[in-house]
């Protein structure tokens, strides 16, 4: 099964659990930050998959804006599912707010979109808070989280 993940990492968190996802799955990352206009234009034709693996972390209760941007400019094919996943602070009820609005966001554009559940949260570290994180029970829990759901769809 081929997977690709594209996320969105400002301070190297969601980097971290989309790279041990991506050992997991031995899936092809793209941090879309690093990618060009052109390269973003033909992204879903340049990189076509069985799964795509979307993840960010949570500012404001919501997905980092550069990927949202990229999801309402360049919609995801339909015919492959989207798996979400997020690092977060654990401030109330964001991240699911975040999942929710990535998720109308995508269903707005086209009821086809197939988004796989469940989603995947774990704790990010910021300057104060939750400093261990995300730790290696945090990536392992990635880890089974993608196989589990990668699983149901072979
Ligand atoms: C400006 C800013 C806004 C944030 N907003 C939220 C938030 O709404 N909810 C939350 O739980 N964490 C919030 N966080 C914490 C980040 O989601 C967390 O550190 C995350 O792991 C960052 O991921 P990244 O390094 O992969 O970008 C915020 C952090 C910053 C700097």
């Amino acid at each position: 099964m081929k997977n690709i993940i594209l996320y969105s990492s400002k301070s190297g968190n969601t980097e971290k659990v989309a790279s041990s996802i991506s050992s997991e799955l031995n899936a092809i990352q793209f941090n879309i930050r690093n990618l060009t206009d052109n390269e973003m234009k033909d992204f879903w034709k340049n990189n076509q998959a069985d799964i795509y693996w979307i993840g960010s972390g949570v500012y404001g209760g919501c997905f980092d804006k550069e990927i949202c941007k990229f999801l309402d400019q360049y919609l995801p094919p339909d015919d492959a599912p989207l798996a979400l996943f997020a690092t977060w602070l654990g401030r109330g009820d964001s991240a699911n707010q975040a999942f929710q609005k990535l998720e109308d966001q995508l269903l707005n554009r086209s009821q086809q979109i197939k988004i796989l559940k469940p989603y995947f949260t774990c704790y990010g570290r910021t300057l104060f808070f939750r400093w261990s994180h995300p730790s290696s029970e945090d990536l392992k829990n990635a880890r089974e989280w993608a196989k589990t759901l990668e699983g149901k769809m072979s």
